[in-house]
Protein backbone atom coordinates (compact mmCIF):
# COMPACT_ATOMS: atom_id res chain seq x y z
CA UNK A 1 0.00 0.00 0.00
CA UNK A 2 2.29 2.25 0.92
CA UNK A 3 4.69 1.55 -2.76
CA UNK A 4 1.40 2.16 -4.25
CA UNK A 5 0.89 5.28 -2.38
CA UNK A 6 4.34 6.58 -3.01
CA UNK A 7 4.28 6.06 -6.82
CA UNK A 8 1.19 7.69 -7.35
CA UNK A 9 1.28 10.72 -4.89
CA UNK A 10 5.29 11.06 -3.45
CA UNK A 11 7.19 14.16 -4.30
CA UNK A 12 10.70 13.60 -4.08
CA UNK A 13 12.18 15.48 -1.32
CA UNK A 14 8.54 16.83 -0.33
CA UNK A 15 5.95 13.90 0.29
CA UNK A 16 7.05 10.97 1.35
CA UNK A 17 4.64 8.05 2.29
CA UNK A 18 6.29 5.84 5.49
CA UNK A 19 5.01 3.30 7.93
CA UNK A 20 3.89 5.63 11.18
CA UNK A 21 2.99 4.07 14.72
CA UNK A 22 1.94 0.14 14.52
CA UNK A 23 2.91 0.39 10.76
CA UNK A 24 -0.26 2.89 10.45
CA UNK A 25 0.21 4.46 6.60
CA UNK A 26 1.35 8.31 7.07
CA UNK A 27 2.64 10.73 5.03
CA UNK A 28 5.64 13.10 6.21
CA UNK A 29 5.71 16.43 4.60
CA UNK A 30 8.92 18.40 4.47
CA UNK A 31 9.11 21.94 3.18
CA UNK A 32 12.48 23.21 1.27
CA UNK A 33 13.28 25.77 4.91
CA UNK A 34 13.24 22.41 6.94
CA UNK A 35 9.52 22.45 8.42
CA UNK A 36 7.73 19.42 8.77
CA UNK A 37 5.01 17.39 9.25
CA UNK A 38 3.62 14.25 9.33
CA UNK A 39 -0.02 13.05 8.63
CA UNK A 40 -1.82 9.92 9.21
CA UNK A 41 -4.62 8.37 6.47
CA UNK A 42 -6.02 7.13 9.84
CA UNK A 43 -8.14 10.22 10.97
CA UNK A 44 -6.38 12.23 8.31
CA UNK A 45 -4.32 13.07 11.95
CA UNK A 46 -1.80 15.84 11.88
CA UNK A 47 0.52 14.32 14.63
CA UNK A 48 3.80 16.58 14.34
CA UNK A 49 4.42 19.82 12.94
CA UNK A 50 7.81 21.13 13.30
CA UNK A 51 9.98 24.30 13.12
CA UNK A 52 12.94 24.59 10.19
CA UNK A 53 15.01 24.32 13.42
CA UNK A 54 13.62 21.12 14.35
CA UNK A 55 11.20 21.96 17.05
CA UNK A 56 7.76 19.63 17.79
CA UNK A 57 5.01 22.46 18.16
CA UNK A 58 2.02 19.58 18.30
CA UNK A 59 1.42 17.36 21.79
CA UNK A 60 1.02 13.95 21.09
CA UNK A 61 0.59 11.87 24.67
CA UNK A 62 2.77 8.47 24.84
CA UNK A 63 0.00 6.79 25.70
CA UNK A 64 -2.01 7.59 22.35
CA UNK A 65 -3.47 4.40 20.40
CA UNK A 66 -2.70 4.14 17.30
CA UNK A 67 -4.88 1.62 15.43
CA UNK A 68 -8.05 1.26 13.43
CA UNK A 69 -11.18 2.57 15.44
CA UNK A 70 -9.52 4.25 18.23
CA UNK A 71 -8.59 7.79 18.19
CA UNK A 72 -5.16 9.44 18.75
CA UNK A 73 -4.58 11.68 21.13
CA UNK A 74 -2.65 14.25 20.02
CA UNK A 75 -2.11 16.46 17.27
CA UNK A 76 -4.98 17.34 15.10
CA UNK A 77 -8.13 15.08 15.76
CA UNK A 78 -10.52 15.82 12.98
CA UNK A 79 -13.70 15.76 14.33
CA UNK A 80 -17.50 15.64 12.30
CA UNK A 81 -20.77 15.60 12.51
CA UNK A 82 -20.62 15.23 16.04
CA UNK A 83 -18.50 17.35 18.69
CA UNK A 84 -18.61 15.64 22.05
CA UNK A 85 -21.46 13.56 23.05
CA UNK A 86 -24.27 12.65 21.64
CA UNK A 87 -25.68 9.64 20.20
CA UNK A 88 -22.94 8.87 17.66
CA UNK A 89 -19.08 7.65 19.00
CA UNK A 90 -17.45 10.90 21.13
CA UNK A 91 -16.82 13.52 18.43
CA UNK A 92 -17.94 11.67 15.99
CA UNK A 93 -16.31 9.52 13.43
CA UNK A 94 -13.88 11.30 11.53
CA UNK A 95 -11.14 10.89 13.46
CA UNK A 96 -11.60 7.15 13.72
CA UNK A 97 -12.30 6.64 10.09
CA UNK A 98 -9.56 5.76 7.64
CA UNK A 99 -9.38 8.34 4.79
CA UNK A 100 -8.16 8.71 1.06
CA UNK A 101 -5.57 10.66 0.05
CA UNK A 102 -6.90 12.64 -3.30
CA UNK A 103 -3.94 15.23 -3.82
CA UNK A 104 -0.58 16.09 -3.16
CA UNK A 105 1.60 19.43 -4.77
CA UNK A 106 3.97 21.85 -4.10
CA UNK A 107 2.79 25.56 -4.85
CA UNK A 108 4.36 28.36 -6.30
CA UNK A 109 5.94 29.63 -3.55
CA UNK A 110 7.16 26.49 -1.97
CA UNK A 111 4.13 25.88 -0.08
CA UNK A 112 3.62 21.45 0.38
CA UNK A 113 -0.28 20.72 -0.01
CA UNK A 114 -1.94 17.68 0.79
CA UNK A 115 -5.15 17.01 0.66
CA UNK A 116 -7.56 13.94 2.09
CA UNK A 117 -10.94 13.12 1.70
CA UNK A 118 -13.43 10.75 3.44
CA UNK A 119 -17.13 9.85 2.26
CA UNK A 120 -20.13 8.06 3.66
CA UNK A 121 -19.17 3.80 4.12
CA UNK A 122 -21.02 1.24 5.16
CA UNK A 123 -19.79 1.76 8.59
CA UNK A 124 -20.85 5.74 8.71
CA UNK A 125 -24.07 5.01 7.69
CA UNK A 126 -24.89 2.64 10.35
CA UNK A 127 -24.20 5.09 12.64
CA UNK A 128 -25.69 8.08 10.41
CA UNK A 129 -27.90 7.78 7.60
CA UNK A 130 -25.81 10.91 5.36
CA UNK A 131 -24.45 10.72 2.31
CA UNK A 132 -21.96 12.97 2.80
CA UNK A 133 -17.84 14.26 1.41
CA UNK A 134 -14.96 15.14 3.65
CA UNK A 135 -12.19 16.89 2.74
CA UNK A 136 -9.20 18.17 4.70
CA UNK A 137 -6.06 20.47 3.10
CA UNK A 138 -3.39 20.86 4.28
CA UNK A 139 -0.25 23.23 3.26
CA UNK A 140 2.88 23.37 5.02
CA UNK A 141 4.93 26.67 4.78
CA UNK A 142 8.42 27.48 6.83
CA UNK A 143 6.57 29.38 9.48
CA UNK A 144 2.87 28.27 9.29
CA UNK A 145 0.68 25.09 8.74
CA UNK A 146 -2.74 25.87 7.10
CA UNK A 147 -5.87 23.50 6.86
CA UNK A 148 -8.47 24.01 4.89
CA UNK A 149 -11.92 21.99 6.00
CA UNK A 150 -14.67 21.13 3.85
CA UNK A 151 -17.83 19.12 4.37
CA UNK A 152 -21.01 18.70 1.70
CA UNK A 153 -23.83 17.25 1.97
CA UNK A 154 -24.26 14.47 -1.65
CA UNK A 155 -27.32 13.21 -0.52
CA UNK A 156 -30.86 14.07 -0.70
CA UNK A 157 -32.00 15.30 2.35
CA UNK A 158 -30.52 18.00 4.80
CA UNK A 159 -27.81 17.09 7.57
CA UNK A 160 -27.18 19.32 10.32
CA UNK A 161 -23.87 18.72 11.70
CA UNK A 162 -21.18 20.13 14.66
CA UNK A 163 -17.15 19.77 13.38
CA UNK A 164 -14.05 20.75 14.93
CA UNK A 165 -9.73 20.29 14.15
CA UNK A 166 -9.16 19.99 17.74
CA UNK A 167 -5.56 20.78 18.17
CA UNK A 168 -3.49 19.77 20.79
CA UNK A 169 -0.36 22.57 21.32
CA UNK A 170 2.83 21.78 23.13
CA UNK A 171 3.60 23.70 25.58
CA UNK A 172 7.21 23.76 27.98
CA UNK A 173 5.01 24.55 31.29
CA UNK A 174 0.91 25.40 30.75
CA UNK A 175 1.11 27.59 33.95
CA UNK A 176 3.62 29.36 32.15
CA UNK A 177 1.25 30.00 29.27
CA UNK A 178 -1.30 32.21 27.96
CA UNK A 179 -3.95 32.68 25.42
CA UNK A 180 -5.00 36.40 23.85
CA UNK A 181 -8.13 37.62 21.81
CA UNK A 182 -10.94 36.44 23.52
CA UNK A 183 -11.71 39.27 26.23
CA UNK A 184 -15.30 40.07 25.69
CA UNK A 185 -16.50 37.13 24.43
CA UNK A 186 -19.48 34.93 25.70
CA UNK A 187 -17.78 31.33 26.99
CA UNK A 188 -19.95 28.37 27.78
CA UNK A 189 -18.36 26.38 30.64
CA UNK A 190 -19.02 22.99 30.29
CA UNK A 191 -17.44 22.34 33.76
CA UNK A 192 -20.39 24.05 35.24
CA UNK A 193 -23.34 22.90 33.63
CA UNK A 194 -22.78 24.77 30.44
CA UNK A 195 -23.07 28.19 32.26
CA UNK A 196 -22.61 31.35 30.00
CA UNK A 197 -20.62 33.94 31.05
CA UNK A 198 -18.45 36.69 29.16
CA UNK A 199 -14.86 36.17 29.64
CA UNK A 200 -13.11 39.19 31.12
CA UNK A 201 -9.31 38.46 30.92
CA UNK A 202 -6.95 39.70 28.51
CA UNK A 203 -4.81 36.89 29.34
CA UNK A 204 -6.05 33.74 29.91
CA UNK A 205 -4.20 31.62 32.26
CA UNK A 206 -4.80 28.11 33.42
CA UNK A 207 -4.41 26.45 36.91
CA UNK A 208 -7.42 23.52 36.92
CA UNK A 209 -9.22 21.88 34.90
CA UNK A 210 -10.52 24.41 31.66
CA UNK A 211 -13.40 23.49 29.08
CA UNK A 212 -15.08 26.20 27.60
CA UNK A 213 -16.57 26.97 24.13
CA UNK A 214 -15.83 30.29 23.33
CA UNK A 215 -18.78 30.91 20.92
CA UNK A 216 -18.53 33.24 18.09
CA UNK A 217 -15.32 34.55 18.96
CA UNK A 218 -12.83 36.87 17.04
CA UNK A 219 -11.19 34.75 13.81
CA UNK A 220 -7.41 35.33 15.49
CA UNK A 221 -5.59 34.29 18.91
CA UNK A 222 -2.48 34.74 20.14
CA UNK A 223 -0.98 31.24 22.42
CA UNK A 224 1.88 32.18 24.34
CA UNK A 225 4.37 29.53 25.31
CA UNK A 226 6.58 31.44 27.71
CA UNK A 227 8.90 28.31 28.44
CA UNK A 228 9.54 27.86 24.86
CA UNK A 229 9.72 32.06 23.95
CA UNK A 230 7.12 31.17 21.38
CA UNK A 231 4.41 32.82 20.12
CA UNK A 232 2.16 30.95 17.98
CA UNK A 233 -0.85 32.98 16.35
CA UNK A 234 -4.28 30.85 15.63
CA UNK A 235 -6.33 32.06 12.88
CA UNK A 236 -9.39 31.48 11.78
CA UNK A 237 -12.51 31.83 9.09
CA UNK A 238 -15.95 30.14 8.25
CA UNK A 239 -15.40 28.44 12.08
CA UNK A 240 -17.20 30.19 14.30
CA UNK A 241 -16.29 28.70 17.77
CA UNK A 242 -13.28 27.83 20.13
CA UNK A 243 -12.78 25.22 22.71
CA UNK A 244 -10.02 25.51 25.20
CA UNK A 245 -9.35 22.53 27.18
CA UNK A 246 -6.98 21.05 29.68
CA UNK A 247 -7.60 18.15 31.26
CA UNK A 248 -5.63 18.99 34.70
CA UNK A 249 -4.91 16.34 37.18
CA UNK A 250 -8.46 14.41 37.82
CA UNK A 251 -9.54 14.35 34.61
CA UNK A 252 -5.90 12.94 32.88
CA UNK A 253 -6.11 10.25 35.68
CA UNK A 254 -9.57 9.12 34.21
CA UNK A 255 -8.47 9.00 30.06
CA UNK A 256 -6.65 5.80 29.52
CA UNK A 257 -4.75 7.24 26.79
CA UNK A 258 -3.08 10.02 28.76
CA UNK A 259 -0.78 9.94 30.64
CA UNK A 260 -1.34 11.20 34.75
CA UNK A 261 1.81 13.63 34.36
CA UNK A 262 1.06 14.77 30.94
CA UNK A 263 -1.08 18.05 31.55
CA UNK A 264 1.22 20.48 31.75
CA UNK A 265 2.52 20.10 28.23
CA UNK A 266 -0.41 19.94 26.54
CA UNK A 267 -3.26 22.86 26.22
CA UNK A 268 -6.04 22.16 22.81
CA UNK A 269 -6.91 25.00 21.28
CA UNK A 270 -9.87 24.09 18.51
CA UNK A 271 -11.43 25.77 16.07
CA UNK A 272 -14.60 24.98 14.61
CA UNK A 273 -18.44 24.77 14.75
CA UNK A 274 -19.21 23.50 18.20
CA UNK A 275 -22.17 25.90 20.21
CA UNK A 276 -25.08 25.51 18.07
CA UNK A 277 -25.12 22.54 14.83
CA UNK A 278 -25.16 24.02 11.42
CA UNK A 279 -26.97 22.46 8.41
CA UNK A 280 -26.44 21.74 4.79
CA UNK A 281 -28.99 20.89 2.40
CA UNK A 282 -28.78 18.33 -0.64
CA UNK A 283 -25.55 19.62 -2.47
CA UNK A 284 -24.50 22.82 -0.61
CA UNK A 285 -21.28 23.04 1.12
CA UNK A 286 -18.93 24.23 4.34
CA UNK A 287 -15.87 25.52 4.49
CA UNK A 288 -13.84 26.21 6.84
CA UNK A 289 -9.94 27.28 7.81
CA UNK A 290 -7.38 27.31 10.24
CA UNK A 291 -4.34 28.72 10.03
CA UNK A 292 -0.97 28.54 12.90
CA UNK A 293 1.73 30.64 12.42
CA UNK A 294 4.63 31.14 14.30
CA UNK A 295 4.97 34.39 15.35
CA UNK A 296 8.51 33.93 17.35
C1 LIG B 1 -12.66 18.54 24.20
C2 LIG B 1 -13.87 18.56 25.07
O1 LIG B 1 -12.97 19.12 22.98
O2 LIG B 1 -12.26 17.20 23.97
C3 LIG B 1 -13.55 17.85 26.37
O3 LIG B 1 -14.28 19.88 25.28
C4 LIG B 1 -13.04 16.45 26.09
O4 LIG B 1 -14.70 17.81 27.19
C5 LIG B 1 -11.87 16.54 25.14
O5 LIG B 1 -12.67 15.84 27.29
C6 LIG B 1 -11.27 15.19 24.76
O6 LIG B 1 -12.21 14.34 24.22
P1 LIG B 1 -11.80 12.88 23.84
O7 LIG B 1 -13.02 12.21 23.30
O8 LIG B 1 -10.72 12.97 22.80
O9 LIG B 1 -11.30 12.22 25.10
Amino acid sequence: MLQALQERFGIEGAVTFVAGKNGLPTMALRHASGAGAVIYLHGAHVTSWTTPKGEELFFVSRESRFAPGQPIRGGIPVIFPQFGGGELPQHGFARISEWAVLRTGVAEGGEITVALGLHENPETLAMWPHPFALELEARLGERSLHLDYRAQNTGSEAFAFTCALHTYFRVADIRRTALLGLEGVTRIDTLRDDIREVETRREIRFDQETDFIYESAPDSVLLVDEGNARKLRIEKAGMPDYVVWNPWIEKSRRMPDFGDDEYPWMLCVETGVMARPTTLRPGEQWKGTTTFRMEA
